[in-house]
This record gives structure tokens, C-alpha cells and sequence, in this order.
């Protein structure tokens, strides 16, 4: 079979169950083409997309500016390694560390490898700067994180289908309850802590947002014991919350960049995903100096992190989120959606809450965490043209691009309240 020959569903669906490991459980529609808020299936059906690959698309689908950067770059240079210098990553770098408001940055490619980074350098900082004694290094985590996949991460985890059979785990990570302040405050009376590592909104768990002031209490706790604040922003950074940072916090600036005073300043700050506009794989670690100074020539790396394309399709993809103001719409639009759910709630038994901050939204469907509700609807509002996942059993998560109007948005709000409300009846 020829890559360019047409395939239908039911035959690409076939090959993936055929060859593909099956590691994922998706959603049965096959999509062959992207456009701002739209995919299309390979039959030519149009729909919205309510996941954005995890919030990789904010930019919106294929965004001319983030592929014209990528065409550029491609024909120039894709790869040199980082055995030489490029005439790219520098720029990017000077780039993204002034548009985060840090000294430094470590180029990486996906969300994980990031994470992973930051633990490495989190540990190399309580060793060599703090003091802690030779492998004694401990990073608290939070209860029903998702901070990816690799061994040392879900040895962070306690979801037992991410980590059944996968042992031994890393050691030197402990996990403490998810907004709960007296747990952290607690475990920060341990000196070896080097790093608490944290999502300021729990996406994957299912957009659990923290009280008000969780977040900047718990970088303040921190800051009062010399211990690292790692923001996990890998799907909550690049505007998707309705500010540029989620932690950012509570300022009431609807960001424009947001150069007022955040609660919080992550001493590590971890992103992927939107940072290319889900063109590429590109995810970065941001620290200061007195902490990425640790990091020395051989400590740590991979071939292609800081590739020429991936920093071309980087700065595109961040001009993006600042010409067109996404952060601001991220918020507005967030607003109108959250109290238009509340609206079908009011209507619906099938609906019991609805949560989120910008456009990372979820709904809780009133039903046992392990029935098939969730699913069953998710593929109803396929049928109605709307793609959206369950995160965890009863929870669906609709997060757009960020480039979604009000007029697409208030349509998607109209196929949620058809498709819920169908639902129901039938189920009566
Ligand atoms: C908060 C968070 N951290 C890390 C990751 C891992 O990113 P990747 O899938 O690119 O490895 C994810 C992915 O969903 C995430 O949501």
C-alpha cells in the first residue's frame, strides 16, 4: 500500500489494532486533516476539536505563521546535534527566556524528557548548592499527578494502570495529598527535600483546580525552606488557562504577557506541548542562574533538543500566543463557557459540575467513576461533530484551540447541550 493512497477509517483503524502496540484506547474516528479549531475525518467529516492534542494545539490547527516557520527552517537546516552551534537555538533561546522571565533555559523535545530534566537538575541543586548529603535527595510530588511516562517519572505515581509490572521505581520521591497545604508544610520539614514538584491545575487527573491560594502559599512554604518549586506547566502553560502561565496565580490581569507581579515564580518551570503549537515536539526546562549553573558540558542532553527546526517553529509558535492574544481569549471564552455549563447542569441530571480555569474546562458526568457514560457520550458528540475524551472514568475534558471564536464556541456550547440532553432521554 502506498503511503499516498486513500484509506478509509475502518482500514486505518484495522492497521493501528494490527501493528501498533496498543497503549491507547482512542476515540473511533480517524482524522487526516487540521485547520484552525477544525479536523476532518478521511471521509470529509468536519469536526471540533475539544482536546487539542492535551492542549499541544492551542494555536489552533496547522497555523499558517508556526508551518510557514517550519517550511523555512526545513529547507535551511533541521539538525546539527548539539556538537556545534547553530545559528537558531540561540536566538530561541534569548527569545524564550526573555518571554517567560528567566536566566536560562535547557532545550528538550517532549513533555516527560522536560520533567525529567527538572528532576535531574532539581537533585544536582540540593546536592551542590544546598547541601543535602550524596544521594539522599528527596522531591515531593502530589497525589494523582501525571507529569508523563518514563520510569522515574511514574515512579512519581500512583496510578496503578501507569505503573503495574513497571517496577523498581526511582527512589527518593513522595507524594503528598494535592492541595493540601499542612501535607506540604509537613513534608518541607524533611532537609533533604531539594524540590516540590507540582501541576497548578491537575489536567489528566481531570482538571482538578487548587483552592485560591494553594499555590502561592505553597511557593512561599518553599522559599522558607530552600526548597525548589517546580511548576509542571507542560499542558496548563502557553495561555491555555487564560493567563500565560497557570501559575501565574491570582492576579487579575487578564495577561497580555502578564509583566505585573505573579503570585508565584517557579524556581523551575517545565513546558511542552503548545510551545510549538503541536508541530513538533519541543519542550523546554526554565530556571535562573544560581540554579541551571549546576548543569555542566556531558551532564545532560539529547540529540535533538535545541534542533534548528524545533527553535524556528518555537518562536513562531509563541508569536502566536502574543499577536493574537490568546491568553485573553483563553479567559473570556473560558468564562462563557463555564456558565454556559452551568446553564445545561441546571437542565441535566447527567451533568453534576463543572470546573476549570481559561479554556481547560471539564464536566463530571453523574455516574460511577468506572461506567462507560463518559465514553458512550464522548463518542455521541463525535457523531454531532465534537471530539472530546474522558480524562478519568465519569470526567470529560473540552479544552479548544485557543483560537476558537465566540460564535464556534457558542455552537460547540449547542452541540455539548443537544448531544447531553439526547443522552439523557434515551437513557430514561
Ligand atoms: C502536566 C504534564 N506533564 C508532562 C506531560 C508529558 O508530556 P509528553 O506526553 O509530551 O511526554 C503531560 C502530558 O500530558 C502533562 O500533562
Amino acid at each position: 500500500m502506498s503511503v499516498l493512497e486513500k484509506i478509509s477509517s475502518k482500514d486505518a483503524i484495522a492497521l493501528e489494532e494490527k501493528y501498533g502496540a496498543q497503549n491507547y484506547h482512542p476515540l473511533p474516528v480517524v482524522l487526516s486533516r487540521g485547520e484552525g479549531v477544525y479536523v476532518w475525518d478521511v471521509e470529509g467529516k468536519k469536526y471540533y476539536d475539544f482536546l487539542s492534542a492535551y492542549s499541544a494545539v492551542n494555536q489552533g490547527h496547522c497555523h499558517p505563521h508556526i508551518i510557514s516557520a517550519l517550511k523555512e527552517q526545513a529547507e535551511k537546516l533541521t539538525l546539527t546535534s548539539r556538537a556545534f552551534y547553530n545559528d537558531m537555538l540561540g536566538k530561541y533561546e534569548k527569545y524564550v527566556t526573555e518571554y517567560f522571565g528567566f536566566d536560562r533555559v535547557l532545550p528538550m523535545n517532549t513533555g516527560a524528557e522536560a520533567v525529567e530534566t527538572a528532576m535531574k537538575l532539581a537533585r544536582k541543586w540540593g546536592y551542590e548548592k544546598k547541601g543535602i548529603h550524596v544521594n539522599q535527595a528527596k522531591i515531593i510530588v502530589c497525589q494523582n499527578n501525571f507529569h508523563g511516562r518514563t520510569i522515574t517519572i511514574i515512579s512519581a505515581s500512583n496510578d496503578p494502570i501507569a505503573t503495574e509490572n513497571f517496577g523498581p521505581f526511582t527512589p527518593g520521591i513522595f507524594s503528598i495529598r494535592y492541595n493540601d497545604i499542612n501535607a506540604l508544610s509537613e513534608a518541607l520539614e524533611d532537609k533533604n527535600v531539594a524540590a516540590f514538584m507540582v501541576e497548578p491545575i491537575q489536567g489528566e487527573a481531570g482538571v482538578y483546580v487548587p483552592e485560591d491560594d494553594y499555590l502561592k502559599e505553597a511557593y512561599n512554604l518553599c522559599k522558607r525552606k530552600n526548597v525548589l518549586f517546580i511548576a509542571d506547566e507542560v499542558q496548563t502553560g502557553v495561555a491555555r488557562t487564560g493567563r500565560l502561565l497557570a501559575s501565574c496565580g491570582n492576579c487579575s490581569c487578564t495577561d497580555k504577557l502578564c509583566s505585573g507581579t505573579p503570585d508565584v515564580k517557579p524556581d523551575i518551570l517545565i513546558l511542552g506541548k503548545a510551545l510549538s503549537g503541536g508541530v513538533f515536539p519541543v519542550s523546554a526546562v526554565l530556571a535562573n542562574n544560581d540554579i541551571m549553573d549546576v548543569i555542566r558540558p556531558g551532564n545532560h542532553g539529547s540529540t535533538f533538543g535545541g534542533n534548528p527546526l524545533a527553535c524556528a517553529v518555537a518562536i513562531a509558535a509563541l508569536e502566536v500566543v502574543k499577536n493574537e492574544n490568546l491568553a485573553e481569549n483563553a479567559y473570556h471564552l473560558g468564562k462563557l463557557f463555564r456558565s454556559e455549563m452551568r446553564k445545561l447542569i441546571e437542565k441535566s441530571n447527567l451533568v453534576r459540575l463543572v470546573r476549570g480555569k481559561g479554556l481547560l474546562n471539564a464536566i463530571v458526568i453523574n455516574d460511577d467513576e468506572d461506567s462507560s457514560t463518559a465514553w458512550d457520550i464522548c463518542v455521541a458528540l463525535k457523531e454531532n461533530g465534537l471530539l472530546a475524551k474522558p480524562t478519568h472514568g465519569n470526567i470529560i475534558r473540552f479544552a479548544p484551540p485557543l483560537v476558537v471564536t465566540e460564535d464556534q464556541l457558542l455552537d460547540c456550547v449547542s452541540i455539548i447541550f443537544k448531544t447531553i440532553l439526547e443522552f439523557e432521554k434515551k437513557m430514561a
